[in-house]
């Protein structure tokens, strides 16, 4: 598979500036479109903006700044924004119809090499796909906002989606633009907003049920469940907690609430019958060999006090 070297963004609005701002960045050529002639004439003014910010916390040196405005291309012409791309990521907004246009339209003018990517936050790449001649070549790439700081970019795998290409934007966004990357099939809303949906949602039924206000369940979310998500993860998290403690809290909620959707898995349940039931056991979600229990509470509190030290989160002892 040829390098990626040329690409074009379309849409220049919160998300495409930012991406064609990485891309530049990386050291690519950006051809960037908007059918909105304001939109793309204010696009280098928010890009120069971002590296002046990056710059001023040492993120960048100021001597690239020209360079990667100068690889930046404001291309009000579609066809010729696109035809000659190695990648496509189209950014405009989260409607289906209009996605689809704008990739029939890019594959008519694009080399056949192309590789074409939506940043869609959570309409399934596959129904996007369903326009293209060459499916096998669409792939979702759910970037984060704003794109130049938020490290996660969502690999989405269509059913069609060929295998080649899915590998060779992964190496791209990691080795050239710096970016962290999962890969998971298509589903409407990928990974991180089906999980930011959950949370949303019981977020609203605590106030609906007048548990909370939205004032203390973002402090409960920034000032606990926050700092230990972003240290271990939801599941990660369980193994300290011990699996069967999580199983019978489970069962409690889903009787106490009414709810069976409280309910865990089965595997989760299966994995308690066998005896893993997290650090305790040396095995639950994860695998701990070669230590002991003391010695992964002891480095997880060491874990724990770091972050929140840096964070200025830490308990404040008398
Ligand atoms: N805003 C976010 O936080 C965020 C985060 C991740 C992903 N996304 C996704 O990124 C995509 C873009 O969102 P955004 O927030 O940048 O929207 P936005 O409204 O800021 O920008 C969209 C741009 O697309 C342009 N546009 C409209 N029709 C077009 C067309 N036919 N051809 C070319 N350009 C066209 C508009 O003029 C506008 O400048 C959406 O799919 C959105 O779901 C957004």
């Amino acid at each position: 598979m040829s390098k990626i070297s040329r690409t074009t963004v379309l849409g220049a609005g919160a998300m495409g500036h930012g991406i064609a701002q990485v891309f530049a960045q990386a050291g690519c050529d950006v051809e960037l479109y908007d059918i909105d002639a304001d939109a793309l004439s204010h696009a280098k003014d928010h890009i120069n903006a971002n590296l002046l910010q990056l710059m001023a916390h040492s993120a960048i040196a100021r001597e690239t700044i020209p360079f990667t405005l100068s690889r930046i291309h404001i291309e009000p012409d579609f066809n010729k924004a696109v035809s000659k791309a190695d990648l496509i990521v189209e950014a405009v907004p989260e409607r289906l119809d209009l996605k689809q246009e704008v990739f029939t339209k890019a594959e008519k003018a694009c080399s056949k090499k192309a590789i074409l990517t939506s940043t869609t936050s959570v309409i399934r790449a596959g129904d996007i796909a369903k326009v293209l001649e060459m499916p096998q070549r669409l792939v979702g790439t759910h970037w984060m906002n704003p794109p130049f700081i938020l490290p996660l970019v969502e690999i989405i795998r269509a059913p069609k989606t060929s295998d080649a290409v899915v590998n060779q934007i992964k190496t791209f966004l990691e080795e050239e633009c710096g970016k962290r990357t999962i890969i998971c099939n298509d589903t409407p809303g990928f990974v991180v907003n089906r999980l930011a949906g959950a949370v949303l949602k019981e977020a609203a039924n605590l106030i609906e049920e007048d548990v909370a206000t939205h004032i203390e369940i973002d402090r409960a979310w920034k000032e606990h469940l926050g700092p230990v998500f972003l240290q271990y993860g939801p599941f990660g998290n369980l193994d300290y907690i011990g699996l069967d403690v999580v199983v019978l809290a489970a069962k409690y909620l889903a009787w106490a609430l009414n709810d069976e959707g409280y309910k865990l898995p089965q595997w989760l349940e299966n994995t308690v019958l066998k005896g893993n039931l997290g650090i305790r056991t040396g095995k639950g979600i994860y695998e701990y060999p070669d230590q002991t229990p003391e010695d992964l509470r002891r480095k997880r509190a060491e874990e724990l006090l770091v972050l929140l030290q840096k964070v200025g989160l830490a308990t404040v002892h008398k």
